[in-house]
């Protein structure tokens, strides 16, 4: 008789693996659902409104579109819960809102992947390299509502089991609102194998949104405009294409041509990875540095800048020349790590933490 694979049976757990980033939230899990939505949860603000929608919340990309209509959040920021580190500025209903758009959130996404009723969910969530203890418990928190059991680990750490390189490997995990990085021993990463930058996706749609307001003054762009023109065209190679974007001003379309401001912008985040990897590089154990560099991997939605690749390898010459490469699915390989995760941990581990 085959053994039924773990999570998969009509009984028992489902295992979900949770990629909760500052952009979007990617789960998979043992049913084989596999979602991702945006990081924006909105509550009508009226009751007009609420009659447009028909519902008390609205999340994603429903809720980023008719966000005039709505008081958005966005829970997460560097990837952990906005707020959650006890920052004494922020006003205590700031706080609550976004504790309570971050477990309506997890509440969604976990049922997207509609686990059925009565069956416990064990759940793994990625989030930033160094997020700290307090952001990790708030994680938890949030989760601990819809999950039976959950588990915080560090997204780079989870793409690297995913993809099964959990020795002499580097993770480069570029999002929205950071940079991990993770080198990979064979054992589970410390702190000093890590190393969290803030210059990540966000970073790079404001300097944009700054670059070309200094250059067209008169010209109507948003954030949102931003990142979409990033995502559509950004790039950080020498290439002979131009960025033509049509921009409002005055209410009138116009063309501009903001190739060197995307690519300004773009690489602007080069220089930290590059000097981030070469401190995780420099302080690993000489006879291994060479066998880390070959085995350079990018993830996270970022990763899916043209040429990117190809200039980090270029900028790891001074370090005698490595290879780079991107992972398939930037947007589900730290989930799916996360799944494997959840998966090869022993039942009376999951048990005993519940
Ligand atoms: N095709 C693309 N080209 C360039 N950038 C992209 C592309 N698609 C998405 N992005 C950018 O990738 C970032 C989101 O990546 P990802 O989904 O990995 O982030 P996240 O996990 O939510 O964030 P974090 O890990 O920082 O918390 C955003 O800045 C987004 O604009
Ligand atoms: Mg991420």
């Amino acid at each position: 008789m085959t053994e039924m694979a773990k999570g998969t049976g009509d009984f028992g757990p489902i295992y979900m693996g949770i990629d909760l980033g500052t952009y979007r939230a990617s789960i998979t899990a043992s049913n084989g659902l596999r979602k991702t939505i945006l990081n924006v949860v909105g509550w009508p603000k009226d009751d007009v409104s609420r009659k447009l929608f028909g519902r008390e919340v609205v999340f994603g990309y429903e809720a980023l579109r008719h966000r005039l209509a709505l008081n958005i959040v966005r829970p997460f920021e560097k990837g952990v819960i906005k707020y959650s580190d006890g920052s004494s500025l922020a006003n205590p209903e700031h706080i609550s809102k976004h504790r309570e758009a971050a477990k309506e959130l997890v509440k969604y996404i976990v049922s997207l992947a509609a686990p059925e009723k009565g069956r416990p969910v064990y759940g793994v969530i990625g989030a930033p390299a160094q997020a700290s203890v307090i952001n990790k418990q708030a994680l938890v928190e949030a989760a601990s509502e819809t999950l039976e059991s959950v588990i915080v680990v560090s997204e780079p750490f989870s793409v690297a089991y995913g993809l099964d390189m959990l020795e002499d490997a580097l993770i480069i995990d570029i999002g929205a609102g950071t940079v991990d990085l993770c080198r990979m021993h064979g054992a589970l990463p410390e702190e000093n194998d890590q190393i969290t930058l803030t210059t990540a996706g966000d970073y790079v749609d404001e300097l944009l949104l700054k670059l070309v307001k200094e250059n067209h003054p008169e010209v109507q762009l948003t954030i949102n405009m931003a990142r979409e023109i990033k995502e559509r065209y950004g790039f950080v190679s020498d290439t002979n294409d131009r960025v033509v974007v049509k921009v409002p001003v005055d209410g009138k379309p116009r063309v501009i041509d903001i190739t060197e401001e995307c690519r300004q912008a773009c690489k602007a985040i080069v220089p930290p990875i590059l000097e981030a990897a070469g401190n995780l590089i420099a302080t690993y154990d000489p006879e291994f540095q060479e066998s880390i560099l070959k085995n350079v991997i990018l993830a996270g939605g970022m990763s899916q800048l043209k040429g990117l690749d190809k200039l980090i390898e270029e900028g790891l010459e001074e370090f005698g020349g490595g290879k780079v490469c991107r992972v398939e699915e930037p947007i589900y390989a730290g989930a799916n790590g996360s799944l494997k995760l959840a998966y090869d941990m022993p039942e009376s581990f999951w048990r005993q933490i519940t």
